[in-house]
């Protein structure tokens, strides 16, 4: 009962918020790799995030198929670029397709290779308004050191799975995730809770997004 009642909450909500982005789950949202990339709903709350705080510029760790990529270059204004990053070439083929099919590759610049190295890269376009960290978790840190240099003061960092398969509020790290990816996802959301810092909070979504506006 309780299952199926959050099926249909989800669908009700999807069904009236977030109905544009059906056509975006078409193509990026694969059998073999279902649950993997943000959901719907979470979609248009980063797609809400780039609309409320007039964000023009944006660099995504980890791209996948498109889905997040897509979903936010549609928030952005005509003239606002995401700069996306991904490792896996078979993930980036499909990514490449997807940004054609919707006609976005003069809004989105698909970077291949690993994180940290194209980010150092990205630097010298800095400062950017956004951050959106969803790839490796032992890499969450470093992401936040490059971001804490290169997003604006004013900026937004947010991530996903920052609640680490629920296991990042246990006392010690358990097996099910490796002890690197726990004690990194501890520090990551440790940082971000800085006050003086941070205006930020860890939304409580399935698997949770920290969400964080850069006051320094
Ligand atoms: C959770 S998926 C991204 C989902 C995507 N943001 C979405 O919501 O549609 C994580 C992606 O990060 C990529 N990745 C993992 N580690 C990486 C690294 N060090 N550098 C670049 N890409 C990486 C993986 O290949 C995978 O495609």
């Amino acid at each position: 009962m309780a299952r199926s009642n959050s099926s249909k909450k989800l669908s009700y909500i999807r069904d009236l918020f977030a109905k544009e982005y059906k056509k975006i789950e078409e193509y990026c949202i694969l059998k073999k790799k279902k649950h993997i990339q943000i959901s719907a709903e979470e979609g248009k709350l980063l797609s809400l995030f780039i609309k409320i705080h007039k964000v023009r510029s944006i660099v995504e760790v980890g791209t996948l198929y498109g889905y997040s990529s897509i979903c936010m270059a549609k928030a952005l204004p005509e003239y606002g670029h995401i700069y996306t990053i991904e490792n896996d070439p078979e993930h980036l083929s499909i990514a490449k397709r997807n940004f054609s099919i919707f006609n976005l590759n003069n809004k989105i610049t698909l970077i291949e290779g690993n994180a940290l190295e194209k980010l150092n890269e990205l630097s010298a376009k800095a400062p950017f308004d956004m951050i959106f960290i969803d790839a490796n978790k032992s890499g969450y840190p470093q992401y936040l050191d490059w971001a804490e240099l290169y997003i604006k003061q004013d900026g937004l960092i947010v991530a996903d799975n920052t609640l680490l398969f629920n296991t990042v509020f246990l006392e010690s790290p358990p097996e099910e995730v490796s002890e690197e990816s726990w004690y990194a996802m501890r520090g990551f959301n440790y940082r971000l809770s800085d006050e003086k810092r941070y205006y930020s909070i860890l939304i409580p979504t399935d698997e949770g997004m920290t969400v964080a506006l850069k006051l320094t």
